[in-house]
C-alpha cells in the first residue's frame, strides 16, 4: 500500500536530484528539489513527512540538514545518500537520527522501496503520537492522572465546574491530590489569569488566622503599625484555596461564612464591608460530617462550602491507576530517560497499600530512579519496605498489648468496624471480610450481634 507524502530532496548533482524528483512525482509524491544545504535549511520548518539528502552537498554539509531537521521536527523522516564506500558517514547519519540511507550509485527500485518504508513509518509514528494523546487526554486532567472508575468520575466532575464560580469542597486523605485539583480547576476557569492563593488553615496560629484572611487597618489593634491585605483581597479576581478548612475556629467559620455568603469581607478596624471576587475551593482531609455531628463544624458553612462535592479515593481503593502513575513518575524523575519496569516490580508497587496515598508513591518513585543503575526497574529495585507489605497476602497489621489479648475481642471489633462500614448490610460485610455469609451470621450471634441493627437483606435468609 503506497503512502503518497511531501518529501524534501537535497542534491547538488542536478542530474542526479532531476531523476529522483521525477521518480517520486511518478509515484504520487509531493516533492521539492533544492540544490544546496542553504536552500534546504530554509524549507526545513515546512514540516515535511521525508528528507532526502545527500552527504556532499557543498556549502552546508547533508549531517547538518539532517541535524537541523531533526531538532526542528523531530517526526520528519529523514534518508541520506552516502557515496559508495563512506561507511562511517552512514553510521554517522543514523547515530544522528537518520531512518535509513542509500549508498550511491542506486537504483530507482530501491529507492521507491526505502521512501515507502520511511513513509509508512512516518504514518505510524504520527498514529502513535495521536493515540498517546488521546490516552492522556482520558485518562488524565491537566496533570492529574487516574484510569480507574473513581477517577474518571472526578475528571467528568472538574470538567463540568472548572468554568463556573462556585465554590468546591475537595475531601480526601493526605496525599490523594486535593491540592492539586484545586490548582487544576483554577487553571481551568476563566480566573486563571488572576491569581490563585493559598492559605493553610493548620499552619497559621488561630490567633493571627482571622488578619491573615481579612486583612486590618493601620492602628486596628496594637503592633498593627500599617494596614495589611487579607489574602481575601490579594486573591480578588482569581481562587481561594483554604486548605484544611476543618480547622477554621468557631469564630472564623461564622466570619468565613458571611464573606462567602456576601461576597464582602470586613477587614479588621475597617467601617465598611468591601466587595471581593474571589472563587473559593476549600479542602480538608478531616471527616466534616463527624465534625459537624461533634458540633465542631458548622453546617450551614459545610453546605456554603460544599456546593459542588469532590472526593478524592484513597490509592489503596484504586489500585488500577499505580501503573499509569508509575510511568509518569518514573517519567518525571528521570528527567526524560526511559525507564521500563518488570512486571513484578510493578505487581509489587500495585499491592501496596500507600497510607501517604500517591504522594508516598511518587516519593518512592523518585528514590527508585535515584538508585538505579540500569533503565530497567526490577523488584530488587522496589524498597524493602514496600516488598514486606505487599508480598504478604494481608497487609493487615496490628500492635499486641504487651498484657496480651483476648482474640474474641479483636474478633468482635472486627466484625464490627466490617458491619459499620457496610452500614450493616450483611451480606457485604461477609464479603468484605472473605468468609460466607452463615459463618458471619454464626458468629455475629455468638458475639451478640445478631440484633443489634436491622439488616433488610436479613430477611431473605
Ligand atoms: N492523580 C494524580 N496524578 C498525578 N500526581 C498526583 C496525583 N495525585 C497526587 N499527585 C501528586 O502527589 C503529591 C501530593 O498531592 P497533593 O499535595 O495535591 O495532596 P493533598 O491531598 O493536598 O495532600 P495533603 O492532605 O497531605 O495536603 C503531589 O506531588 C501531586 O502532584
Ligand atoms: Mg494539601
Amino acid at each position: 500500500m503506497r503512502t503518497p507524502g511531501t518529501i524534501l530532496v537535497v542534491d547538488d548533482d542536478e542530474s542526479l536530484r532531476s531523476v529522483i524528483e521525477y521518480s517520486l512525482r511518478e509515484r504520487g509524491h509531493t516533492v521539492v528539489a533544492v540544490g544546496s544545504g542553504t536552500e534546504a535549511l530554509q524549507c526545513v520548518p515546512e514540516g515535511f513527512d521525508l528528507v532526502i539528502t545527500d552527504v556532499l552537498i557543498g556549502d552546508v554539509s547533508g549531517m547538518d540538514v539532517l541535524a537541523e531537521t531533526k531538532a526542528r521536527s523531530p517526526e520528519t523522516a529523514v534518508i541520506v545518500i552516502t557515496a559508495y564506500g563512506a561507511i562511517e558517514d552512514a553510521v554517522r547519519a543514523m547515530k544522528l537520527g537518520a531512518l535509513d540511507y542509500l549508498t550511491k550509485p542506486f537504483d530507482l527500485e530501491a529507492l521507491a522501496l526505502v521512501v515507502e518504508k520511511a513513509l509508512w513509518y512516518r504514518a505510524l509514528a504520527a498514529e502513535n503520537l495521536r493515540l498517546r494523546g488521546e490516552l492522556e487526554e482520558r485518562f488524565s486532567f491537566e496533570n492529574i492522572i487516574g484510569v480507574s472508575a473513581k477517577m474518571q468520575a472526578v475528571f467528568a466532575t472538574l470538567r463540568t465546574v472548572a468554568g463556573s464560580d462556585a465554590t468546591v469542597l475537595i475531601t480526601g486523605e493526605t496525599g490523594t491530590g486535593k491540592e492539586l485539583v484545586a490548582r487544576a480547576l483554577h487553571h481551568n476557569s476563566a480566573r486563571r489569569d488572576g491569581p490563585f492563593v493559598a492559605v493553610n488553615c493548620a499552619a497559621i496560629p488561630e490567633t493571627l488566622l482571622e488578619s491573615e484572611l481579612f486583612g486590618y487597618f493601620k492602628g486596628a489593634f496594637t503592633g498593627a503599625v500599617q494596614s495589611k491585605k487579607g489574602k481575601f483581597d490579594v486573591a480578588n479576581g482569581g481562587t481561594l484555596f483554604l486548605d484544611e478548612v476543618a480547622e477554621l475556629g468557631g469564630a472564623l467559620q461564622a466570619k468565613f461564612l458571611r464573606a462567602l455568603q456576601e461576597r464582602e469581607i470586613e477587614p479588621l478596624g475597617s467601617t465598611a464591608p468591601r466587595r471581593v471576587d474571589v472563587r473559593v475551593v476549600a479542602a480538608t482531609n478531616r471527616d466534616l460530617h463527624n465534625a459537624m455531628n461533634a458540633g465542631t463544624f458548622r453546617s450551614d458553612l459545610f453546605y456554603r462550602l460544599a456546593v459542588v462535592p469532590i472526593a478524592l479515593p484513597p490509592l489503596r481503593e484504586r489500585q488500577e491507576d499505580v501503573p499509569l502513575l508509575v510511568t509518569h513518575f518514573l517519567r518525571k524523575h528521570s528527567k526524560g530517560r526511559e525507564i521500563g519496569i518488570a512486571p513484578e516490580a510493578l505487581a509489587l508497587l500495585r499491592a501496596f497499600q500507600w497510607p501517604g496515598n500517591v504522594r508516598e508513591l511518587e516519593n518512592v518513585c523518585e528514590r527508585i530512579v535515584l538508585f538505579l543503575s540500569g533503565d530497567r526497574v526490577t523488584a530488587a529495585d522496589v524498597p524493602d519496605a514496600v516488598k514486606a507489605r505487599s508480598s504478604n497476602a494481608s497487609a493487615f497489621s496490628v500492635q499486641l498489648p504487651a498484657e496480651g489479648i483476648s482474640l474474641d475481642e479483636v474478633e468482635k471489633a472486627v466484625i464490627v468496624q466490617a458491619l459499620e462500614r457496610s452500614k450493616w448490610n450483611r451480606a457485604q460485610a461477609a464479603r468484605f471480610l472473605r468468609v460466607p455469609r452463615h459463618i458471619l451470621l454464626y458468629r455475629m450471634q455468638k458475639f451478640g450481634l445478631a440484633d443489634a441493627r436491622n439488616d433488610p437483606e436479613n430477611t431473605s435468609e
